[in-house]
C-alpha cells in the first residue's frame, strides 16, 4: 500500500510529492496498475562516520529514499574517523569519538584541519529516526564496523587494541594504523556485549551489520596474544582469526536476538554463521561467492554501486572504483552475473553506498549531488523487471518528468557538466535581482561560482538580474546562462542583455537565445544585466548560473 501511494503521488503534479496539498484541478483517468518489486531488499548505505550528517538531514535522506521505494537504510555509524551513536554504558565513545580535530584524540583525516568538529546521535534521536523510517516503509540496519575500521574506538579505549610494541606513529609519518580490535583480549568481547546490546535494543531490524571489511591483519600478526592464538589453532592466515572474531560477535548478537550482516571479506575466515547476510562489495565475484555458499546476499559491487565515485571524469568524487555514472549503475543486471536459479534465490537485492570521505571538504549539497539522480536509477535496478528496463526510456522519463519531482522535493540533484574542459576565470562578482531568491538555492551560489541559483518566483517584464564585478574584467567572453545547464527549463524565455564598462551607463549587448547569451566585450567589463521581457516562463522560478568568463 505504501509503495502504491508513492506511485499515485508520481501521477500527480510534482508539488504533491512535496506534500503540498490540496492539489486541485487535476484529473486522473481511471487506471489499474499491477506492479511489484523484483527484489525485496532495495538498500542505500550512508556513511555518517567520515562526515557527520545531522539527524534532520538523515531523516530527510530517508524520506527521499521512501519516495523511491528504497526500503532499507544501512547506517554506517562507526569508522576510523568517528563514532556516531550514543552508548550509555560507554559514554566516551560518542562524546569523545564523535568529534575530531582540535583537542580530540581522533585526528582529522579528511578536510577541516584546524577545527574540532563532528557530532553524534543520542539514543532518543535514533529511536525517533527508526520510527520515522518505519512509517515510511524503511528498515534501518545499523553498522558498527568491526574489528577493523576502529581507530576511533581505539583512541577512546586504547586498551582494546593489540598489545603490539612495534607500532608507533613515528614510523608511519603520523598515520596511526592501529585500528583493529584485539581478537584475543577477552575483555573486548565483554565490552562489545555492552555496546552491541544497546545497539540491538535501539534498532528493531533482524540484522545488525558488524563490518568485517579491510582488516589490517598485521595488527594481529604483530600481537603476542593474537599470534599465540593463531599458533595454538594452527592458523597461518589472519583471516582465520577474523573468522573467530566474527563468530564471537555473532554469539553476542544471537544473545540479543539478532543476526549478523557483514561485508564479504568476513566470509573468507570460515565458519560464518549460515544465518548471516553478506554484502558483496569488493567486486562482482563477491556476491556470487556469497550466494554460492547459500548466504542471503546483497549485491553492491563498487564499480556499479559506490555513489561516492565520480559521475563523469570532470566532476568531484573518487575514482578508485571507476566512474559510476547513473547509466553505469542502471546497466547492472544481476541475471547476467552468472547466478544459478538456486543462487538467485539467495540474492535479496541491491544496495548502493555513499561513503563520506570527500563530503567533509565539499559543500553541504554534495550529498544530494552525488546521490541523485543515481538513487532514481538504483530504485529501478532493484525494483523493475529486466524486460522493462531501458536506459533511453529511463533518461527520457528522468528529464521530462522525474527531475521536476526531485526539484519539488528540494533535492539538489546533479546536472551533467560540460564534457570538455574549458579555461575559465572566476572574478569576484556580486549578484542582485528584482526577484527574491529561493532559500534552497540562494544567489550566493552565483557569487561563489557554485552550482546554480534559483529565484523564488517566475520573471515578469522589467525584472532584472545584475552581475557586478569587483574590478573591471578584461576577458574574451562572458556567457550568461538562465535555465538548467542541460535542459531548457527555468530559463528567461525572452530578455535583453546590457553591458556596462563604467558601472554606471549600460548599453545593449544582445538578446537571450534559449535563455543564454555569450557577450564578447570591447573593453574591460564592470557589470552585466539581464532584463526580462517575458510574462512568466511556464515555470515557478528562474535558474541562474555563475557567469562563465573566458580569459583573454
Ligand atoms: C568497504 O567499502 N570497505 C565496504
Ligand atoms: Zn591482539
Amino acid at each position: 500500500v505504501f509503495n502504491g501511494i508513492q506511485t499515485l503521488l508520481q501521477l500527480l503534479p510534482p508539488r504533491a510529492l512535496a506534500g503540498n496539498f490540496p492539489v486541485s484541478g487535476v484529473c486522473l483517468s481511471g487506471l489499474e496498475i499491477t506492479d511489484y518489486p523484483r527484489f525485496s531488499y532495495r538498500g542505500m548505505m550512508l556513511d555518517v562516520a567520515r562526515t557527520f550528517v545531522p539527524i534532520e538531514d538523515v531523516m530527510r535522506f530517508i524520506d527521499n529514499l521512501s519516495h523511491h521505494k528504497i526500503n532499507r537504510f544501512h547506517w554506517h555509524l562507526s569508522d576510523d574517523e568517528g563514532w556516531r551513536v550514543e552508548i550509555k554504558s560507554c559514554p566516551e565513545l560518542a562524546r569523545v569519538g564523535g568529534f575530531r580535530g582540535g583537542d580530540s584524540p581522533v585526528w582529522p583525516i579528511y578536510g577541516h584541519w584546524d577545527e574540532k568538529y563532528g557530532g553524534y546521535y543520542t539514543q532518543e534521536e535514533i529511536a525517533r529516526t527508526v520510527e520515522y523510517a518505519r512509517v515510511r516503509n524503511v528498515e534501518i540496519i545499523p553498522e558498527i564496523d568491526l574489528p577493523g575500521h576502529s581507530r576511533t574506538a581505539g583512541k577512546v579505549y586504547p586498551e582494546i587494541l593489540c598489545a603490539n610494541p612495534r607500532v608507533n606513529t613515528a614510523q608511519t609519518a603520523g598515520y596511526d594504523r592501529r585500528n583493529v580490535w584485539c581478537a584475543t583480549r577477552e575483555e573486548n568481547y565483554a565490552l562489545l556485549d555492552k555496546i552491541l546490546g544497546e545497539v540491538c535494543a535501539l534498532f528493531p531490524s533482524e540484522y545488525i551489520h558488524i563490518g568485517g571489511d579491510e582488516v589490517e591483519m598485521d595488527q594481529w600478526s604483530d600481537c603476542p596474544h593474537c599470534k599465540a592464538k593463531m599458533e595454538a589453532e594452527g592458523w597461518t592466515d589472519g583471516i582465520r582469526l577474523e573468522g573467530y572474531f566474527m563468530a564471537r560477535v555473532t554469539e553476542i548478537l544471537a544473545r540479543h536476538g539478532k543476526r549478523p550482516a557483514v561485508w564479504n571479506e568476513a566470509m573468507e575466515g570460515g565458519g560464518l554463521d549460515p544465518g548471516a547476510r553478506v554484502h558483496g562489495w569488493e567486486n562482482r565475484k563477491a556476491g556470487l561467492e556469497a550466494a554460492a555458499a547459500g548466504y542471503r546476499t546483497v549485491l553492491m559491487p563498487n564499480e556499479y554501486f559506490y555513489f561516492d565515485m565520480k559521475q563523469s571524469p570532470l566532476e568531484p568524487g573518487l575514482t578508485w572504483a571507476g566512474v559510476v555514472s547513473a547509466e553505469k549503475n542502471y546497466s547492472f543486471d544481476p541475471a547476467r552475473e552468472g547466478f544459478t536459479a538456486a543462487q538467485m534465490e539467495c540474492v535479496e537485492g541491491m544496495e548502493a553506498a555513499f561513503w563520506s570521505e570527500l563530503y567533509a571538504s565539499q559543500e553541504h549539497d554534495y550529498l544530494d549531488y552525488q546521490t541523485y539522480p543515481r538513487i532514481c536509477s538504483l530504485s529501478e535496478v532493484a525494483w523493475t523487471p529486466q524486460s522493462r528496463r531501458d536506459w533511453a526510456d529511463f533518461s527520457r522519463r528522468l528529464s521530462t518528468a522525474h527531475l521536476a519531482r526531485l526539484e519539488a522535493l528540494g533535492i539538489r540533484y546533479r546536472t551533467p557538466p560540460h564534457t570538455t574542459p574549458v579555461r575559465r576565470i572566476t572574478p569576484q562578482v556580486s549578484f542582485s535581482s528584482s526577484i527574491r531568491e529561493s532559500t534552497s538555492n540562494p544567489y550566493s551560489n552565483i557569487e561563489r561560482y557554485r552550482h546554480y541559483a534559483r529565484t523564488a518566483v517566475s520573471c515578469r517584464p522589467g525584472d532584472w538580474f545584475l552581475y557586478s564585478f569587483a574590478a573591471p574584467v578584461d576577458c574574451r567572453s562572458i556567457e550568461l546562462i538562465t535555465g538548467y545547464d542541460f535542459l531548457p527549463r527555468g530559463i528567461v524565455t525572452r530578455g535583453r542583455v546590457e553591458v556596462s564598462y563604467d558601472g554606471v551607463r549600460f548599453e545593449r549587448a544582445g538578446v537571450l537565445e534559449k535563455g543564454r547569451i555569450t557577450v564578447r566585450p570591447s573593453a574591460p567589463v564592470r557589470a552585466l544585466r539581464i532584463v526580462s521581457e517575458c510574462t512568466g516562463n511556464g515555470e515557478t522560478h528562474v535558474i541562474l548560473y555563475p557567469p562563465r568568463v573566458e580569459p583573454r
